[in-house]
């Protein structure tokens, strides 16, 4: 009958979203946009996960919904608020509505490498970051790092003229629409989840991001080719709320700790992750271009001088820090 069928279905749905759960656990979601295998965030999240069942086994669980299967980046800030989720990790690239320190790791040409960004994570102005949002309902605690960014479209990218012209989907990063104006290119905001389609059809003809989502994404798919401009270092941070962490009572120490632990365990394969990327990319037909050292410098002078533009709102001096220069 019509009421078997719905009540079979109802009973059905939450079984399978919670099968990691076991009846009267308290449940913890963790809502994020990328694959999972052979991604540095989606595995990091997931072995998370894992420890955190072993580790709060009969209390609690944590459940993952990666893929934007739950929330995309631009709704999960107000879920984590709203406490419809207590843990994300989006772009450092997605929080310019909440603060506008995080977008030092968004400047083109600034960070260059895993160590570089690690470094500064660990300064006293990387360290206060974690908590400049706490005044809205979102507290830092620890960074996912992915890779280095690259630019891709649909016909071949070695001189940055050849982007001119061109629509590049850009993530709601102020930086990097400016960035992708400083190209004489349009940016097109749009959600991950969309990017693939959006390339697929021709809504945009272009698209940046790290070998790993790239890859993952298949965006190499839909695309001439993607062009090594490493213009971008891509770095998550973990977020929660207030709220969350005061209702973890004692296990908040604990907590905290395997967030810490887990994330540098799986922010230290991170190049390794990028790198096979890298290669699945062109054992699959993908073309990957290198630029010489003098193609490279033509992409640094268009795209650094944007620095500019955002010097006052993140401060100079945390530029400087996270730069290299003094602490
Ligand atoms: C993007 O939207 O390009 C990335 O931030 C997606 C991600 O989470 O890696």
């Amino acid at each position: 009958s019509k009421f078997l069928c719905s009540a079979a279905a109802l009973s059905v749905m939450p079984v399978l979203a919670q099968a990691a759960c076991d009846g009267g656990e308290r449940v913890i979601k963790f809502s994020h946009v990328t694959a999972v295998a052979g991604h540095p965030k989606g595995e990091m999240v997931a072995a998370l996960a894992e420890r955190f069942d072993e580790q709060f086994d009969g209390t609690m669980c944590m459940e993952v919904f990666a893929n934007s299967t739950l929330f995309s980046d631009d709704k999960v800030l107000e879920a984590l608020m709203l406490g419809d989720v207590q843990l994300a990790a989006p772009d450092v690239g997605k929080f310019d509505a909440y603060t506008q320190k995080l977008q030092v790791f968004n400047l083109p040409f600034l960070f260059d490498s895993t160590e570089a960004v690690q470094a500064f994570t660990e300064t006293e102005q990387g360290e206060e970051i974690l908590m400049s949002m706490e005044g809205s309902g979102i507290i830092g605690l620890g960074w996912i790092f992915n890779g280095m960014r690259q630019f891709s479209a649909n016909r071949p990218l070695v001189e940055p003229r050849d982007a001119a012209g061109l629509k590049f989907r850009a993530t709601t990063s102020e930086v990097t629409e400016a960035m992708i104006a400083a190209l004489d290119a349009t940016p097109q905001a749009l959600a991950f989840a969309e990017v693939y389609g959006a390339l697929q059809t021709g809504v945009v003809d272009g698209q940046e991001n790290t070998w790993s989502n790239i890859y993952t994404g298949k965006f190499y798919e839909v695309q001439d080719g993607v062009t090594e401009t490493n213009h971008q270092f891509l770095t998550y941070l973990i977020v929660t709320s207030p709220e969350f962490l005061d209702s973890l009572g004692d296990d908040h120490e604990a907590f905290t700790t395997l967030v810490d632990e887990v994330s540098a365990e799986y922010n230290a394969r991170a190049n390794a992750a990028n790198e096979a990327a890298r290669q699945a990319i062109i054992d699959n037909g993908g073309t990957v271009r290198e630029l010489t050292d003098e193609q490279r410098a033509a992409w640094v002078e268009v795209m650094k001088p944007v620095w500019k533009r955002f010097e006052a709102d993140i401060g100079t001096e945390v530029i400087e820090v996270a730069s290299g220069g003094a602490d």
